[in-house]
């Protein structure tokens, strides 16, 4: 019998289909003579009610086993539900339990759980209505970003893990050691010499893939890599990860009109398509997380994304009545309260700014002429402050040593970078988009532990 996964019978299976289905029971109800069993196999949000008869040859003993949490494979016959929620159930004919979960100790049950506890059992999280969500949609918006570049031509480039350029020049980074552990087991931590490195060189864990991108886009033109990247800023926030993944578009021939152009189609598709494709989680996300979730989604597919510089952003927090935490001055970075302030209430919209401060950016932003700022555009949103970031880059050799060395950086670590200036240079521009950030915006999430499967932040890390 043909085993189908439960998204696709609750959507189109038809009475009198026989089928088979596997997953983990969400509840157990025991009435005279019957019993149904709720069963989630994580393709959906809803569970597939089976019912159970007594005439079951081991309906005793499945009654005694199938508690949440136990995996179990039920087959029969699908019939019109009698029961409101739900337009079909599974008539059981025959019922496995692959392995039980005992009730006296399995942490899950069928009241709502604390986000802060749930993250205590990484383990088991997934298998909830509001992890099992934010997964499915994170997902979604995984393949809805790549068939974004691949319809139009990018490649998607695989950028190193492990370098020794420091994109971002903040020196935010993990040092990556060749640890011998034949030698000196983890278990003897103390015995291990810290200082050793990567194979007698310097290296650390990428903060971001641009800089191999611009080699990538130097030849094909228009790339993209998807991956992870780390930022050893030791920032407990709901919005900051040790561990996050980045997708970094790049483009040559393209100036900063045409970056912000792309990133704003970009984020209207990802919504568009994720709305088609999970209307139950998103529905889900509206009602139980944060009821302006779809509003949301709906401004940023209709609407165009304000767009504005730095400084015009600057006068305006300055004339605004409102108390802030934070300074406001031309010159200084925006805090995230600026950000949403500017999203949420002035526009109600995604905020573009751009040109920003030449001394508050990184080094490879493409230098104005008034030297004063430079090509820089991030993209504020409403709730979650900086999103996108993303800029110009500095095509010209003389112009981008100086800036290196302004900075206080070795050129001599970025020597191929200079020699992209050297040979065939062209004028380019991308963005990076925080992929946790975006997850987090589409579902109301407020904790951005809650929206990557195993979160990296200074105080968790369980496996
Ligand atoms: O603004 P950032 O630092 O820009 C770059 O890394 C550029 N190299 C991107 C580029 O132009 N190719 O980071 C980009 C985005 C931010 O806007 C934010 O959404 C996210 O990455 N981000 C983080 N997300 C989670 N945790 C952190 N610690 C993050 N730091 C940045
Ligand atoms: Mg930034």
């Amino acid at each position: 019998m043909a085993t189908r996964r439960i998204a696709e019978v609750l959507r189109s299976g038809e009475p009198n289909e026989a089928i088979a289905v596997q997953g983990w029971v969400r509840t157990k109800r025991e009435l005279k003579g019957f019993a149904f069993v709720e069963v989630n196999d994580g393709s959906a949000l809803a569970s597939l009610q089976a019912v159970l008869n007594q005439d079951l040859p081991n309906y005793e003993e499945v009654l005694k086993q199938a508690n949440t949490g136990a995996s179990i494979e039920i087959s029969g016959v699908l019939v019109p539900s009698q029961g409101k929620g739900q337009r079909i159930e599974l008539q059981a004919q025959s019922v496995t339990v692959y392995g039980e979960a005992d009730p006296e100790s399995f942490p899950l049950q069928k009241k709502r759980h604390s986000f802060e506890f749930l993250r205590t059992i990484g383990h088991l999280r997934p298998r909830t209505n509001t992890l099992g969500a934010v997964f499915r949609v994170r997902n979604a918006c995984a393949a809805a970003i790549h068939e974004f570049f691949q319809e139009r031509g990018f490649l998607w480039v695989h950028t190193p893990v492990i370098t020794a350029s420091d994109c971002e020049g903040a020196g935010e980074m993990f040092a990556v050691t060749n640890l011998n552990l034949k030698q000196v087991p983890l278990t003897d931590a103390k015995e291990i010499d810290y200082s050793q490195d990567f194979f007698g060189r310097p290296a650390y864990l990428t903060v971001s893939g641009q800089l191999e991108a611009e080699i990538m886009a130097m030849a094909f033109s228009n790339v993209y890599t998807f991956g992870p990247t780390f930022r050893a800023e030791n920032s407990n926030t709901s919005r900051h990860l040790a561990e996050f993944w980045m997708v970094e578009p790049e483009m040559a021939f393209c100036d900063l009109d045409g970056d912000m152009d792309l990133a704003e189609a970009f984020l209207k598709h990802i919504f568009k398509t994720v709305l088609e494709r999970c209307p139950e989680d998103m529905e889900f996300f509206n009602q139980r997380i944060d009821d302006t979730v779809l509003a949301t989604a709906d401004n940023i597919i209709n609407n165009q994304f304000e767009r504005l510089t730095y400084t015009d952003a600057i006068a305006l927090l300055e004339k605004c009545d409102r108390k802030f935490e934070y300074p406001v001055e031309w010159g200084l970075d925006l805090q995230s309260e600026h950000e949403r302030y500017l999203a949420e209430e002035v526009f109600k919209k995604p905020v573009i700014l751009t040109d920003y401060p030449t001394q508050i950016k990184a080094f490879y932003m493409r230098l104005s002429d008034d030297e004063k700022t430079v090509r820089a555009m991030d993209i504020l949103a409403p709730k979650i402050g900086e999103i996108i970031g993303g800029s110009q880059r500095e095509e010209r050799l003389d112009v981008l040593e100086r800036r290196i060395k302004a900075q206080g950086l070795d050129p001599e670590i970025y020597w191929w970078y200079l020699d992209l200036r050297r040979y065939g240079t062209v004028p380019h521009a991308g963005f990076g988009l925080g992929f946790e950030r975006l997850v987090q915006f589409m579902t109301g999430m407020t904790n951005i532990r809650d929206v990557i499967p195993f979160p990296r932040t200074p105080l968790s890390a369980d496996f």
